[in-house]
């Protein structure tokens, strides 16, 4: 972590949580995410969950994030969630092109692109998730799965839009595994996407975009992410889902 960037954990409860759930679990981080500053925190739910997050945690640092969104404001795209409807009712960030969107709804870079820009321009922020897939995890391969994904990702995204937008990688093979890379290989990865930051803007650009790492984030390997130059914030599935383990996540990165 570099102190010129804010930390960011995010929770992402994917298809998760009951309804009865939701109000308790952030009754319970609430008060916490209150008494420190020092990162930004931020929950993803379900888009029917979305609502009722913004209205339990207004006022407070607590950010909320929807899971996906759809590059068109409105129209006919039955099952779909528009930005601007996110954007309306109070949500703050909206993660696009996460691994499980690409894996099985067929997310494309082109719409990662879209998507990205939709949600700029309605004033959400967007996180672009880079993934990495195990057939490819022979060291250069991985390497130019991300790099083109960051590429095609933020084609026509402008300077001054970029200081919204914040950068996830994800590795494929660490998602829901329980198996999370080593606080060295993800440095390497968020340095590799910090270098083409600089390549494909400019290095002070670079310099201030936040990049996170996902994938297996416990309360036993959270610190090490922490501690390495490039990664700036924790996206956390699993571990997240329980109220307590997710404040003690938030504990870990204020002291970083
Ligand atoms: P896990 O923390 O369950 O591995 O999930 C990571 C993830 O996909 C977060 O978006």
């Amino acid at each position: 972590m570099n102190n010129n960037r804010r930390p960011l954990v995010l929770a992402n409860w994917k298809m998760n949580m009951e309804p009865q759930e939701v109000g308790p679990y952030l009754d319970t981080i609430l008060p916490e995410v209150e008494k420190d500053t020092d990162a930004d925190v931020a929950v993803a739910g379900q888009d029917l969950y979305l609502a009722q997050m913004v209205a339990k945690v207004k006022g407070s640092q607590l950010a909320i994030a929807a899971q996906d969104a759809h590059w068109e404001d409105q129209g006919a795209f039955t099952g779909e969630t528009s930005p601007k409807a996110l954007s309306t009712i109070g949500v703050s960030y909206v993660m696009i092109g996460h691994f499980e969107r690409r894996k099985f709804f067929n997310e494309t870079d082109e719409r990662v692109n879209l998507k990205t820009k939709a949600a700029l321009k309605n004033g959400l922020k967007p996180i672009v998730d880079l993934d990495e897939d195990l057939s490819a995890y022979d060291g250069q391969a991985i390497d130019q799965v991300e790099l083109s994904q960051l590429k095609k990702a933020l084609t026509g995204i402008s300077e001054e839009e970029m200081k919204d937008v914040t950068i996830a990688y994800e590795p494929t093979w660490a998602i829901g595994s329980g198996e999370a890379a080593s606080a060295e290989q993800a440095e390497k990865s968020a340095a590799l996407i910090r270098a083409s930051l600089a390549n494909l803007y400019n290095q002070d650009l670079a310099n201030q975009t936040r990049i996170l790492y996902g994938g297996s984030v416990n309360t036993s390997n959270a610190a090490s992410f922490f501690k390495q130059a490039d990664i700036d914030g924790i996206l956390v599935g699993k571990a997240a889902l329980n109220p307590q383990t997710f404040l003690d996540l938030i504990d870990i990165a204020q002291q970083a």
